[in-house]
């Protein structure tokens, strides 16, 4: 594919993250104290600073990189916004997946260039961006959102990365439970507050092999997915996990981790769907105490209880049977 040429507009979809700016470019351009504001290229335009202003004209063309000197005397570096830039920066109606969480999920759930991936929901749409470039052209994301104001503002931000509506997605207003029509599909990836509730749908449309990815808030929305995977019998045995992302400060000799760091975004659960028909392999360890549901002897007092890698005792319930009991409430931060 040859190059476009400076003055042209950049390509849609996919617009070329590499190369001169070219009209259309979105540029980052930050001050010296490391103020970012980011500006869409127009020929005969002007960006206006408080100390002076850079006519678009002088940017496009040039290389990425380039430091540009206002009519004021202040220096601006350009760089096109990378995608964890643009995710930041981009409007939101619901809170967005962070980069560090978009990486784990990529790797974790393990998209993969021409998969077919469900996403719910869709939010503002920084997780689609993500899913879309390892996808690519060829595979398919479909996304669904039930907040028709959502989906909006998914849509606008997906459309402003990407230069235009990108090929391989999909969006569809409506609960991922009531809507999913997609089958054979080799992932499906949920950022929503009741992951548990399209279980059912989930196991319908993936693969023998396929990945379930919930990412979740509060540690009792992921101990309530956890526990449904178990025991809805379509999954083999879930990992939970997160990620904790460390800045560091490097200066001379005052080498240490930033003072400040986002301590909490969220949990990842990720399962692999079994084939039609098959049990679930019996877990060699007990369930824990308390576990949900919880098999429990009344008659036993709490601190007799067994190690957990015991034998069970003669009247547990066969390993991978759910015995009765309820699931903690979902802690439920706000998803707007
Ligand atoms: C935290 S946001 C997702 C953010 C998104 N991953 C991003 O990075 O921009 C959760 C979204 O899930 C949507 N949602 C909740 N339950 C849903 C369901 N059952 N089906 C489809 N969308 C759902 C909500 O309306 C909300 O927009």
């Amino acid at each position: 594919m040859s190059e476009p040429q400076p003055n042209e507009p950049a390509p849609t979809p996919g617009r070329i993250p590499h190369g001169p700016f070219r009209p259309g470019d979105q540029v980052q351009l930050t001050d010296p104290k490391g103020r970012v504001n980011t500006i869409t290229l127009q020929p005969g335009k002007q960006y206006h600073s408080h100390k002076g202003t850079v006519p678009h004209d002088a940017i496009i063309g040039s290389p990425e990189g380039t430091v540009y000197r206002t009519s004021g005397g202040i220096e601006f570096l350009a760089f096109r916004p990378l995608l964890a830039d643009f995710t930041l920066r981009m409007p939101r109606g619901a809170a967005v997946v962070y980069p560090k969480d978009a990486a784990q999920i990529i790797a974790m759930a393990d998209i993969f260039p021409g998969a077919r991936v469900v996403e719910a929901g869709a939010g503002s749409g920084a997780l689609s961006c993500f899913l879309l470039r390892a996808v690519g052209e060829k595979g398919l994301l479909s996304s669904y959102e039930r907040r028709p104001d959502f989906a909006d503002i998914a849509r606008a931000n997906v459309e402003k990365f990407f230069g235009g509506p990108h090929p391989a997605w999909r969006l569809t207003v409506g609960s991922l439970e009531e809507s999913l029509t997609e089958t054979e599909v080799d992932r499906v990836v949920l950022d929503m507050l009741a992951p548990w509730e399209p279980l059912d749908a989930v196991a319908k449309a993936l693969i023998p092999g396929g990945v379930i990815c919930a990412y979740i808030a509060t540690t009792t929305q992921m101990s309530r997915i956890v526990e449904d995977i178990r025991a809805h019998g379509s999954f083999a045995e879930p990992h939970a996990f997160e990620t904790m992302l460390r800045t560091w400060h490097v200066d001379g000799l005052a080498v240490r981790p930033d003072h400040r760091m986002i301590g909490h975004t969220g949990f990842l659960v990720t399962a692999r769907r079994l084939a039609d028909g098959v049990t679930p392999p019996a877990r060699r360890r007990r369930p824990a105490k308390g576990a949900h549901p919880a098999p429990r002897d009344p008659a036993r007092p709490a601190d007799t209880t067994p190690p957990a890698d015991a034998p069970p005792p003669a009247d547990a319930p066969p390993p991978g049977e759910a015995p009765p009991g309820g699931h903690a409430t979902p802690g439920g931060d706000a998803e707007a």
